[in-house]
């Protein structure tokens, strides 16, 4: 009997499986998914996850059906795990954006298919694959450094753990009360992963190579809204701070960006900005992804 392999969490891959989906994503599209489908669910908004993943299916030859968390009705119209065996009758695959990872967890226990994090309050993985691929095509990833400046948050501990796999160290600056959780650190250290945490932008991102931010306030913890805003003051990423990075260092943002608060216009619009890049690569790394998980993996 096969073992389903879902993808809840970057580190569900090992390095050499990451190598592979990151391969995947750069080479010719085989139509893996002909004549399936693909249920890509979604309880929050989206703009790339939703877009990437559609398109992705679309090139394997696939047909995405995308539905809106009250359409299904996770918990309250039925059980996570009813929906999972549903969706699982007509689709070789799931991917769900949840606000809580349990349910992610509770569909993939249930479903007979691979389900796929489309975002969850604990990581964001498909973001972290398109992260890990525009810094291996701008400048490689063994042995290079980034910054995160901001919350610790989904993207980040995703970031933090898929820079582990890679070679990447990584610096985690957030204001007190913000940091990745004592678990997450552990579990990047046991992955062999280099991690320093810091409470000062400019002592993090000193000589770095990359720097990266994050909106303040997630989807869900809008009634934070306020005092994050007051946390967070001292933590946006301005131009004065990216010079404080090694020559030649890039700015990454997963978007959507809010300019004036976690970054300056001129840095997430000027020229050491990867953004753009950053989400097309969301396109390819979810090709690669599905690629590797419903093809013959290589
Ligand atoms: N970066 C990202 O996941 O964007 P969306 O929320 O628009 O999908
Ligand atoms: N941390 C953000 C990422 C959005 C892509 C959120 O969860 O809302």
């Amino acid at each position: 009997m096969s073992t389903i392999r879902h993808f809840l969490e970057i580190d569900d891959l090992d390095r050499n499986e990451l190598t592979a989906v990151l391969d995947l994503a750069e080479g010719d599209a085989d139509p893996v998914l002909a004549g399936q489908g693909m249920a890509l669910l979604f309880e929050k908004p989206s703009a790339r996850t939703r877009n990437s993943m559609e398109l992705a299916v679309v090139q394997l030859g696939g047909h995405p059906v995308t539905l809106r968390g009250e359409e299904v009705g996770i918990d309250t119209r039925e059980t996570a795990e009813d929906v999972a065996r549903t969706l699982g009758c007509y689709h070789a695959a799931i991917g769900a954006r949840v606000f809580d990872h349990r349910v992610l967890e509770r569909l993939a226990a249930a479903s007979p298919v691979p389900v796929v994090n489309l975002l969850s309050d604990l990581a964001h993985p498909m973001q972290a694959l398109a992260d890990l691929l525009t810094l291996r095509q701008h400048g490689g990833l063994e042995g290079r450094t980034v910054a995160w400046v901001g919350d610790g948050n989904n993207v980040c501990r995703s970031l933090a753990l898929g820079a582990a796999l890679s070679g990447v160290a990584v610096r985690v600056c957030t204001p007190q009360g913000y940091a990745l959780a004592p678990a997450d650190v552990a579990r990047v250290r046991e992955l062999g992963g280099a991690i320093s945490e810091h409470t000062d932008p400019r002592e993090a991102v000193a000589g770095a190579d990359a720097v990266y931010t994050d909106v303040w306030t997630s989807m869900g913890q809008e009634d934070e809204q306020a005092r994050r805003l007051r946390a967070f003051a001292g933590f946006t990423v301005t131009e004065a701070l990216l010079a404080q990075a090694a020559p030649g260092a890039v700015f990454l943002h997963c978007l959507p960006a809010h300019r004036g608060e976690e970054v300056e216009a001129a840095v997430v619009d000027g020229p050491r900005s990867l953004v753009w890049p950053q989400a097309a690569n969301r396109m390819h790394a979810a090709r690669g992804l599905l690629a590797w998980l419903l093809g013959g993996r290589s």
